[in-house]
């Protein structure tokens, strides 16, 4: 066979579809794209300058070691340089833990209903995943707990989950770490965490402090709004660092994506900015939902899952005419879910107008 088997047996992830691509097959002339839980602001303006200033340096390789940039995260988060691995997103980083901790006959255990990338990376690698059924729209932490045997090496935790929005409480938490045999890597997948406004929410960095094996991930493609740069970051101890930067690629982190983050930490105005629009949106959209009679999830990201009752891909497609691209939850088993990322007012205000239209016509 020319291909490897587990490579022939991957269901590839589906993106959100690009604006361009929708404007050019749909002859549209605007199109808002409310499907990869994007930053609606832009990018942080000062990681912007940043960029601008370093462009004629890109003749150069970046620095390897990430020097600054891992400086600064230490600074930012109260840790030490050698906490850090930088990622080419935090996507990069699933795939550089999976390598650096599992043996061949060793599993993963998570959930179903969230992040794709945790099962897609681990088929790659010819790792097992176990999954237990998300309990209303939440990780199940008892019944991951009973998937977890003695070939369990990882367990992959997003909070707040993608695609439902929910979390795991600190209680929860606590003692889900509690109860888990030693040798077991928990791995918080916090993407949206810069979001968070609830006071249970756990402090996974306090984990770290107790010597808990645990790994945090976390990104600047969503607050801070440098999503096309490609840059993530994991936090561990520096035990666990030094053989996770084995596995990466040398140059993994491109020089603009590090001036950029760089400068983004220092930016507190947009990330106040982009968490007020977010919350304010969330607010509306919540509000205008229930006036239409539809279901949703609450949630503490920058996105809502949304029950449409009806066939989500019919309803995705009927949108995407009036130049609204959602995500259709058909892939992550959730049939008549959409979920929307929340957008500038006048882009929320637009998706409500075209879920409205759609779904009082017949078709879907
Ligand atoms: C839960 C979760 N983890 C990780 C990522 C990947 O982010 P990055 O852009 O840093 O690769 C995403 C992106 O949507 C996500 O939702």
């Amino acid at each position: 066979m020319l291909i490897r088997k587990s490579v022939l047996a991957v269901n590839p992830y589906i993106p959100g579809k690009p604006i361009e691509e929708t404007k050019r097959q749909l002859g549209l002339k605007e199109v808002i794209k409310l499907a990869s839980n994007e930053n609606p602001l832009g990018p942080s303006p000062k990681a912007l300058s940043a960029i601008k200033r370093s462009l004629s340096g890109v003749n150069r390789y970046p620095d390897a070691r990430g020097f600054y940039l891992k400086k600064r995260l230490a600074k930012f988060l109260g840790l030490s340089s050698e906490n850090f691995v930088l990622g080419n997103g935090s996507d990069e980083l699933i795939d550089v833990v999976i390598k650096t901790f599992m043996e061949a006959d060793e599993n993963i255990v998570t959930s179903e209903g969230t992040f794709l990338e945790y099962e897609i990376i681990a088929q790659v690698n010819d790792r097992k995943v176990k999954k237990s059924p998300l309990r209303n729209f939440k990780y199940d932490l008892e019944a991951m707990l009973k998937l977890v045997d003695k070939k369990t090496k990882l367990i992959f935790i997003a909070n707040p989950n993608n695609p439902t929005g929910t979390y795991v409480t600190k209680y929860e938490i606590a003692e889900f770490i509690n109860a888990l045999p030693e040798g077991v890597v928990v791995v918080f997948d916090e993407a949206y965490n810069a979001f968070i406004d609830v006071d249970d929410y756990p402090d996974s960095l306090s984990y770290l402090k107790k010597k808990k094996k645990i790994i945090i991930l976390r990104t600047f493609s969503k607050a801070y709004g440098l999503a096309g740069l490609r840059l993530g970051y994991a936090i561990a101890a520096p035990e666990l660092v030094t053989y996770m930067e084995r596995i990466r690629q040398p140059f993994n982190v491109n020089l603009l994506a590090q001036v950029a983050g760089l400068a983004a930490l220092g930016d507190n105005d947009f990330l106040k900015k982009t968490r007020r629009l977010i919350l304010e949106g969330k607010d509306f959209i919540y509000r205008e939902l229930s006036q239409m009679g539809l279901s949703y999830v609450f949630s503490v990201a920058n996105f809502i899952l949304v029950d449409t009752g009806k066939d989500s891909r019919e309803v995705f497609k009927s949108m995407l005419k009036f130049g609204v691209i959602v995500r259709d939850m058909e892939q992550y088993g959730l049939r008549n879910f959409i979920r929307v990322t929340i957008g500038t007012q006048k882009e929320n205000k637009k998706f409500l107008r075209v879920l409205g239209k759609v779904l009082t016509e017949d078709k879907p």
